[in-house]
């Protein structure tokens, strides 16, 4: 008995890195898989179906069930293809990983607004469009009285959360999914949905490629040491959080190595703050109490 038996799943971006990792782990668990990767760059330039095509075949080559979907997931149309791919193959659908990404990192100051647009296009819409046409089934199977126990995982950064300088649209999109995630979650819960984030660290091509951090994950590890940059160490939240036991909806974790740690929500700090007494502030006010803020 695998924990996702039976279920069926979207995972976008899954030619290579953290998708594939997913995909493998999720057909090992018993749920059958549609692997999406439009196979671009780094940067999403071009496409291959290549890269999916082989994580489906991987799936195949070890008995589990997937089929190759090449679509761009920001596209309003190839989205809609690739969830009525899911239920035309497969019967259905029970969960979607919102996966795929791209970078285009430069500095505020140099950063043209076509990578600007580029990046907020992969990650924002490439999370709205699935979702959007996911949930329009998710609904309609509830009001015929067949609520799936759906999920969904989304594919935040700590980039997003922290603020990782050069990479201003990366950053705005992934905190954005966030905010999505939070939303999809109250919204869609009513038909059996729950919407969950996660914010991995991994060895991929996007953090190969890295100044700072590339140089170290190209060092080899031995075989007897436990490989904590392994991008396969991320897929056993995805595939909890895409489970009906999972417990947590509109949650976002962070997850490295053999770490999981759930990530605090917005919080308003109620011992840093300021309290006009019932009247508006003046500046000069702000200016002479702002040391209790901090
Ligand atoms: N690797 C990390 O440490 C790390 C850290 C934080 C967040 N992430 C996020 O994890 C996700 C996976 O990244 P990865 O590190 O595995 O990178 P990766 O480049 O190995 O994989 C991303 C895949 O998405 C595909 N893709 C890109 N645009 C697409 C589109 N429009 N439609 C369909 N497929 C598309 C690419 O072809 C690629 O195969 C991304 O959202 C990334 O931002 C990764």
């Amino acid at each position: 008995m695998g924990t996702l038996d039976g279920r069926i799943a979207i995972i976008t971006g899954a030619g290579r890195g953290l998708g594939r990792e997913h995909a493998l782990l999720f057909a090992a668990e018993g749920a059958k898989v549609v692997v999406n990767d439009l196979g671009g760059d780094i940067g999403g330039e071009g496409a291959d179906a290549s890269p999916a095509q082989e994580t489906v075949q991987e799936i195949k080559d070890m008995g589990g069930e997937a089929v190759v979907n090449g679509d761009d997931v920001s596209d309003w149309e190839g989205a809609q293809r690739l969830v009525n791919q899911a239920i035309e193959t497969f019967g259905g659908l029970d969960i979607l990983v919102n996966n795929a990404g791209i970078l285009r990192d430069r500095v505020l100051v140099n950063m043209t607004d076509a990578e600007w647009d580029s990046v907020i296009k992969v990650h924002m819409r490439g999370h709205f469009c699935p979702t959007r046409h996911a949930a329009n089934y998710w609904r309609a199977e509830a009001k015929e009285g067949r609520t799936r126990e759906a999920r969904i995982v989304n594919t935040a950064s700590e980039s997003g959360l922290f603020g990782n300088p050069g990479q201003a649209n990366y950053a705005a999109a992934k905190l954005g999914i966030c905010a999505f995630s939070s939303v999809v979650s109250k919204e869609l819960v009513k038909y059996g949905v729950k919407s969950n984030t996660i914010a991995p660290r991994a060895r991929t091509r996007l953090t190969l490629q890295t100044p700072g951090i590339g140089e170290l994950l190209k060092q080899e590890v031995p075989e007897d040491k436990f490989d904590e940059w392994d991008p396969a160490n991320v897929s056993p939240l995805v595939a909890y959080l895409s489970t009906v036991d999972c417990q947590f909806n509109g949650e976002v974790f962070f997850v490295f190595s053999d770490q999981i740690k759930r990530v605090q929500q917005p919080t308003i700090l109620e011992d840093k703050a300021l309290s006009g007494g019932g009247e508006r502030f003046t500046v000069q006010q702000i200016i002479d109490s702002a040391g209790k803020l901090a």
